[in-house]
């Protein structure tokens, strides 16, 4: 009689024996919750385009890291909707900038939460770019003074990490420089290593108030089609100074969070993004999908793959609920 030397259903036969073999384990200490921090007081606004997120003020931001920090999340990462945009974002660099005054609202509140701050100038300028627009064009090294300041006036007000979105080259090595220079080398660089023109960006940009009002962002955000790119940017991110090593979007980039660690085996993090979110949250709302396996499946992939953390927007929901 012939039958399977080796029988994997075995180790799959009950929830005890599965529980000592599995590989991957999300844990509370895993996800870090997006924020968007508008101007006011008591604002607390839901975010049309991303069902469940708020728009809100820093009061209403200092209540908020209470219920996350009591959920055990370790930390948050800021958006700014600035009171006024102009040519060249100078609410991102502004000592009382929306940012600036939510990152203080939340230390005050609470000390031990993490604050890591989205460093990046599309939410500023009028145009919606990235930088600053010469000619028509996103000028690079006009961008990395501004990028650098804006990092610095984040850290300034108390955050922990600083996190550049903006794709520009050298920024990291410039955020890095002024950092040192101003006195705060033991600040984190969290580096948007590889960041994608991704379509999945849509709802965080009606969020954000972010959309580019001519073109699009392919001049400096990576082509979809490129991996080997990503290597390169990594590479780059490394010599710059970065600490942790960041992809985006998660879901569609499986295949470059595994790279990047396999490759570098440097602390890599993923970024569940609005769109995954919308995506999951449509499917749901049809009852095409069981909405907190779903969201646990995703989430479990992207540590899979070789994330050691994830920012998303179910950060504080998964962690109070889920895990
Ligand atoms: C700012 C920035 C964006 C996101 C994070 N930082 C938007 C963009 O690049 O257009 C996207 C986050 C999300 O979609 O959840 N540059």
């Amino acid at each position: 009689m012939s039958f399977p030397a080796e029988r994997p259903r075995r180790l799959r036969r009950t929830e005890a024996i599965r529980r000592l073999v599995r590989e991957t384990e999300l844990n509370p200490g895993d996800l870090i919750q997006p924020l968007f921090a508008v101007p006011g007081k008591g604002v607390r606004r839901e975010i049309p385009s991303l069902v469940g997120q708020f728009h809100l003020s820093p009061d209403e931001l200092a209540k908020e890291a209470k219920r996350i920090a009591t959920a055990g999340v370790p930390g948050v990462i800021l958006f700014g909707l600035p009171e006024r945009k102009d040519e060249t974002g100078s609410e991102a660099y502004k000592g009382t900038g929306v940012v600036q005054r939510a990152i203080k609202a939340i230390k005050d509140a609470v000390p031990g939460l993490l604050v890591i701050t989205d460093v990046c100038l599309c939410e500023y300028t009028s145009h919606g770019h990235c930088g600053v627009v010469k000619n028509g064009n996103v000028d690079n090294d006009a961008t990395l003074e501004l990028l650098a300041k804006t990092a610095v006036s984040h850290v300034r007000a108390g955050a922990d990490m600083v996190a550049p979105s903006d794709m520009m080259d050298g920024r990291v090595g410039a955020i890095r420089r002024a950092l040192d220079e101003t006195g705060y080398s033991e600040t984190v660089i969290l580096s948007y290593t590889v960041k994608y023109a991704s379509a999945f960006y849509g709802p965080f940009r009606e969020a954000a108030g972010s959309t580019p009002q001519f073109g699009d962002r392919r001049g400096y955000q990576m082509d979809v089609a490129n991996s080997d790119e990503a290597l390169r940017e990594a590479a780059l991110d490394i010599a710059e100074g970065a600490d942790i090593l960041m992809v985006k979007p998660a879901l569609p980039c499986l295949d470059i969070i595994s790279r990047v660690k396999r490759e570098f085996h440097r602390p890599t993090a993923a970024y569940q993004v609005s769109g995954e979110y919308a995506m999951l949250e449509a499917a749901a709302e049809r009852g095409s999908l069981e909405r907190q396996r779903a969201i646990l499946e995703t989430l479990t992939a992207i540590k899979r793959a070789g994330a050691d953390f994830i920012l998303t927007y179910y950060a504080t929901e998964a962690t109070e609920k889920m895990l």
